[in-house]
């Protein structure tokens, strides 16, 4: 370890996103002092803290380097920054500029399209499909411009539903309302409200509702998928090297991000490590302007509020669907005293608490 003493300066609360070059060689400032942000100018001298080097091995290659220096995994943003400060940084929703914003409404197809292939779906418009007994609908995918991920809504009133199979991709799956039994390629699990679940490659699965209710879930496959797969039979061959797939709601498993919170869902402590699933609240609040690496899926479970990107806003309520590309830059912000209680399928992605 080295020889410092004082905590870094924190150059900025949030990181510096950088498309890299091929084998050059980069030397992030560690102590905070630079005038090159995020790049090291010697000002470390006599601090004992020593910058960090990074050579990227692909062209192009694009990376948020830590701004605030308290990272846990430098030289790169691990959202440490969002605990620097009490509070998350906040947008006014009443300033004149947010003001003039248009709003949009749904379209026929159930989407409120907002800027850059953001939009927002209400399951509870859309027209829904029919297979025996399930009830279903495509919400992202190629069709509606996702690159990454594609998620499907699904009802199962009665019964054990179709095996269901997303071929050689990652599956995660929601339960929105109601309870469950689920089985994975043999395995049979039970799957309390508002539990998250994993399904891995090659391996289908069943949901069966409890009996005398409804259950309805939602189903991310990455990479994307058309449309899901019927198959004649249950597969015997679920991965045993990875034995727990559903994880219920536990607030001890809560992880702070300022005034917020978040408990992990699906992410590699099953087994599942570029897909992650999180349960999240959001005050009353308006979030200042972000973006993420990832794309995203977000299901509002409960509250209501609006989704902004740069210059269209739309409402949302309990079960519609936010569609976030990439890159895209947004706010959600929760209108109602309770705040809004979000589920996240983030993809390639294993930490939410990363923004820029
Ligand atoms: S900017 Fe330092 S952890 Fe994100």
């Amino acid at each position: 370890m080295s020889d410092r003493t004082d905590p870094p300066e924190i150059a900025r609360y949030k990181p510096f996103y950088t498309e890299l070059e091929k084998g050059r060689n980069y030397l992030w400032c560690s102590c905070g002092r630079s005038a090159s942000q995020p790049y090291c100018d010697g000002s470390h001298r006599g601090t004992g803290f020593k910058p960090v080097s990074y050579t990227p091995a692909d062209k192009g290659e694009e990376v948020l380097f830590c701004g605030c220096k308290h990272t846990g995994t430098p030289p790169f943003c691990d959202g440490s920054h969002n605990n620097l400060l009490p509070d998350y940084p906040l947008d006014d929703p009443g300033s004149p500029e947010n003001q003039a914003v248009p709003e949009v409404g749904l379209t026929g197809d159930a989407r409120a399209v907002l800027n850059g292939g953001c939009y927002v779906f209400s399951p509870g418009k859309a027209a829904l499909r029919e297979f025996e007994n399930l009830k279903y609908c495509a919400v992202i995918g190629p069709d509606f411009g996702a690159i990454y991920q594609s998620q499907f809504y699904f009802e199962v009133s009665a019964g054990q539903s179709p095996v269901i199979s997303f071929g050689d991709r990652e599956v995660v799956l929601f339960i929105s309302a109601g309870e469950a039994e689920i089985c994975i390629s043999g395995k049979t699990f039970y799957a309390p409200p508002h539990s998250g679940a994993y399904i891995r490659q090659g391996e289908a699965f069943r949901v069966t509702p409890e009996p005398g209710e409804p259950v309805k879930f939602l189903a991310s496959a990455c990479p994307r998928a058309d449309a899901p797969e019927w198959l004649e039979d249950m597969p015997d061959n679920f991965d045993r090297a990875e034995p727990d797939r559903v994880v219920p709601l536990d607030p001890s498993q809560r992880q702070g991000m300022a005034d917020r919170y978040f408990q992990m869902l699906v992410d590699k402590a099953v087994g599942s490590n570029v897909v992650t699933q999180f349960i999240g609240h959001i005050p009353l609040s308006k979030a200042e302007p972000h973006r993420h690496l990832y794309e995203e899926a977000l299901i509002i479970l409960s509250g209501q509020g609006c989704m902004w990107t740069e210059n269209l806003k739309t409402p949302v309520r309990a079960g519609d669907v936010i569609f976030l590309p990439r890159k895209q830059i947004h706010s959600l912000e929760a209108t109602n005293e309770d705040g809004m209680l979000v589920v996240g399928t983030i993809y390639p992605g294993d930490n939410p608490a990363i923004n820029y």
